[in-house]
Order: structure tokens, then C-alpha cells, then sequence
């Protein structure tokens, strides 16, 4: 009697307990409604499009290195702090494919309106060019970035090297038919400066951003290294100590705690990547100001390249060359070997666990290399390119562990996750003990 009552107990005990594991590796979001789409629009043509040759294919990386792990079993009966941030790469000019794929990762309905199921929205680029929808999009992202906040969401929008290209004068890969949606190239330059577009981008778009997973950090962009603490990260007199670990403070555990979106990427070499992000998108912001203000040249084709405005600085040419963070490939053409060794630098100045980028496409899925630490986002999701539909999916749980002595403990977990119409791959999923004080009532 008193065992059979034990069993039936521990069986609720095990069935609570898988639930809320699995509850966190669900997305809440991949809906049988996603799967009617599937046959539709998903037609992958393995076929390079991109402008720079062939296209870097990248398989994906299954090494998952070891982590420490800590007891997952839930240990606290007080809530956690949860976090959920959506990521979508290059749209190129397909609201229907947008769609679908913002609608199977839960941060939209059927009608395109936030449910506030995501926390955080981000998008990284190339929303312009290879389509004709490129004003309903824009349209949509000022529309959602309203909603969100509304119900306390928020929307990270970036700048690709597309929209940069159009700012420019640089429409090799504008539609005739996508210059038709505006009415005519005047028009259309108008609205790329100063009007509803141009200054969407000048206003609500950024070249890269740092994003906390946990408020003790800060508002999204909250720079790094932080202002007020700048004593740790000056030079050791002594050459022995690895120039990264300077960047990690011990009493500041969760310092890293955040992740960067950018569209290209952050290269190892880049001069500009501290602080972190407010250096890069300082420069963004003067070098669209100086593009944006110009007398508009003649578009090209079929004109002549009209290059970079006259007072073009030093530091804004170098933003937008090759290893600048609109076209850097590196961390998709690199290998293994130097990529994950370089990506500790990175990650280490820049304040940061992961970097999240698009731009090179992968036309299977979801690209992650050096155990998530890189992950490139860019599938070609637009029509143009026939990729996979995809997001990026991360769940931030930050539980306190009841103990009545000493310092509060918590357990942070990062479950990270790719999404598809008919399936999900975790790709991170990772937690460690945390001690310290940290408040999370106040975001
Ligand atoms: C979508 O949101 C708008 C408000 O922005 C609202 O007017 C509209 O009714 C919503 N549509 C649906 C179908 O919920
Ligand atoms: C930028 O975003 C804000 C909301 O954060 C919105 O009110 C504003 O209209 C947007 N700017 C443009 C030009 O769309």
C-alpha cells in the first residue's frame, strides 16, 4: 500500500520533471500550420546567387565540445527569469517567405502582429535587393517594432551590406520590377534617404548590436567594456597573462552574459570592435548620415559606380571594406583551427558569448561552428535564393537555487536552437552555476 503510493508519487515526480525539461527544448512555436507551407516554398536550389562568386557552402558542425554541466533538475521553488530571443537572417525581398518563417518561430500570427511570445526579435540584414517586397518589409518592421514595445518586446533591426550598397548608389542587385514598387528611381531614392525607409535605417537600424541574456548587464547596446570599469582592462605589466582572460572579470561573472548580431561579421582584425557595439555603430551612423545627405547620384547600373561620398573618413572606409562587418566571411570560410581560436578574441573584447551573423549563406540550415560560439544565420530564406526557411531560437533561464546560507546561487541555461518548417535542431544547450547578487527585477 504505502509503496505502491511511493511509486505513483515518484511517477508525478518524473512526469514534472520531463515536462519541464522538454517545455524548455520546445519551441513553443513550430505549429502544424508551418508544415501547409513546407510543400509550398520549401524548393531548395543548391545554385550560388550570391555577388561574390561561388557561395561558401559550410557543413554543419556537430563537435560539441564538453561542457560542465550541473545537476538540471530543478532546484529552487522560486521562478526563474526567462529570456527568448528570435533571430532571422537575409530576407532579400520576400514578405510571403518572411512570413512564414517569423510565424513558425512564434513572433508573429497569421496576420503578421507580435504575439509577444518572443522577448527579443532580431533581424541581420539584407532585407533589401533579389525581391520585389522591400517596402511592405520595412513597413512591417517599424510596424512590429511598435507592437513589441507595447507588451514590453523588443525589435533589433541591422544593416546589411545591401542596404548600405542602395544608400550608396549601388543597385546591381535591385529588381526592375522592386524599382516599380516605389513609382520610379527618383522616388525610390527618396524614400532610401530622406524618407519613410531612409530614415527607419538612420533611426531603428544598426550596423551590429550587443545583446544582454540577462538585465543585470544592461539595455541592449549597453557598450563594453563597461565605462565605470576600466582599471581591469588596462595593460598587465605582466607578459605572461593571456591579453583575453584581462577582459574577464571574476567578480563580474555574468560580464559575458550577452550575444553580438551583426550581418557580416566581427573580424578578429577589425580596429573598431571596442567598446562594444557603440564604436561600430557610431561609424555607421555618420557614414549613412554622410550617404544619406549627398546629392544622390545616378544610380548603378547603369551609371558609373558613384563611390563614397567626399569626406568619407578613414575609420567609415574601413568599415565598409572587406573586413569591416557589412562583408566580413571569415568566420564561414576560415578553418576550424583558426576560427575557433580567433573567436576567443573576439568574444572576449566585445563583452559577448556567442556572435550571431548572416550574410554567407548556407542554403541546408543553420551553420554553427566552434560549439555555438559561431553561428551564421543566413539560409536563403528568399525565394531568390530557394534555401531553408529558418530561425535562430535562444531560451535564457536564469534559476535561483534555494539555499538558505551564503552568497544567492543560480543556475544559467542557454538552450540555443534552429528552427525549420518541418523540424528543430538544438545546437547549444548549455548551463553552469552562478553565484552572486543579481537583481532581474528591474530590465
Ligand atoms: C493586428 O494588429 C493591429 C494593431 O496593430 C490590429 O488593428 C489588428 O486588428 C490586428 N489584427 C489581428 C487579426 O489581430
Ligand atoms: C523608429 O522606431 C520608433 C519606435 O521605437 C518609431 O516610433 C519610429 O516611427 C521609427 N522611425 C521610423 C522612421 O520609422
Amino acid at each position: 500500500m504505502a509503496s505502491s503510493r511511493f511509486l505513483a508519487l515518484l511517477a508525478v515526480f518524473i512526469g514534472i520533471y520531463f515536462v519541464s525539461r522538454f517545455e524548455l527544448h520546445k519551441s513553443p512555436a513550430v505549429r502544424e500550420t508551418a508544415a501547409a507551407f513546407s510543400a509550398a516554398v520549401y524548393n531548395p536550389i543548391r545554385q550560388a546567387l550570391t555577388e561574390q562568386g561561388p557561395d561558401v557552402v559550410v557543413k554543419q558542425d556537430d563537435s560539441q565540445e564538453a561542457f560542465t554541466s550541473v545537476t538540471p533538475s530543478p532546484r529552487s521553488t522560486r521562478a526563474p527569469y526567462t529570456r527568448h530571443i528570435v533571430a532571422v537572417g537575409d530576407l532579400h525581398g520576400d514578405m510571403q517567405n518572411a512570413q512564414t518563417v517569423l510565424q513558425f518561430s512564434g513572433v508573429v500570427d497569421s496576420f503578421g502582429n507580435w504575439t509577444g511570445e518572443a522577448d527579443f526579435f532580431v533581424q541581420t540584414g539584407d532585407i533589401i535587393d533579389r525581391g520585389d517586397d522591400t517596402i511592405k518589409l520595412y513597413t512591417w518592421m517599424e510596424k512590429l517594432r511598435v507592437q513589441a514595445a507595447k507588451v514590453g518586446g523588443v525589435v533589433l533591426t541591422h544593416l546589411g551590406n545591401h542596404e548600405v550598397m542602395n544608400a550608396i548608389g549601388d543597385w546591381r542587385y535591385v529588381y526592375p520590377t522592386e524599382i516599380e514598387t516605389f513609382g520610379s528611381v527618383a522616388a525610390r531614392q527618396k524614400m532610401l534617404t530622406t524618407g519613410r525607409i531612409g530614415r527607419a535605417w538612420a533611426q531603428n537600424y544598426t550596423a551590429t548590436s550587443r545583446l544582454p541574456l540577462h538585465p543585470h548587464l544592461g539595455p541592449p547596446n549597453t557598450p563594453f567594456p563597461p565605462e565605470n570599469h576600466p582599471v581591469h582592462f588596462q595593460k598587465d605589466e605582466d607578459e605572461d597573462v593571456d591579453e583575453d582572460s584581462r577582459y574577464y572579470d571574476t567578480n563580474e561573472p555574468l560580464s559575458h552574459s550577452a550575444l553580438s548580431f551583426v550581418h557580416g561579421g566581427l573580424s578578429p582584425t577589425y580596429s573598431n570592435l571596442a567598446p562594444f557595439p557603440t564604436k561600430i555603430n557610431a561609424l555607421s551612423s555618420s557614414f549613412l548620415h554622410k550617404l544619406q545627405n549627398r546629392r544622390q547620384p545616378p544610380p548603378h547600373p547603369p551609371n558609373a559606380y558613384p563611390g563614397l561620398p567626399q569626406g568619407t573618413t578613414r575609420e567609415e572606409i574601413e568599415l565598409y571594406d572587406a573586413n569591416g562587418p557589412f562583408w566580413y566571411r571569415g568566420w564561414a570560410t576560415d578553418s576550424e583551427e583558426k576560427a575557433c581560436v580567433d573567436v576567443e578574441k573576439v568574444l572576449a573584447r566585445t563583452g559577448t558569448r556567442r556572435m550571431i551573423m548572416g550574410h554567407t549563406p548556407n542554403f541546408q540550415g543553420i551553420v554553427s561552428r566552434c560549439n555555438g560560439k559561431i553561428i551564421i544565420i543566413d539560409t536563403g530564406i528568399s525565394h531568390a535564393y530557394g534555401g531553408a526557411l529558418s530561425a535562430l531560437s535562444i531560451h535564457y533561464t536564469f534559476t535561483p537555487i534555494d539555499n538558505k546560507e551564503g552568497e544567492p546561487r543560480w543556475i544559467e541555461r542557454e538552450v540555443v536552437s534552429a528552427l525549420y518548417v518541418d523540424r528543430q535542431e538544438t545546437i547549444v544547450d548549455q548551463e553552469r552555476e552562478v553565484v552572486g547578487d543579481f537583481r532581474f527585477d528591474t530590465v
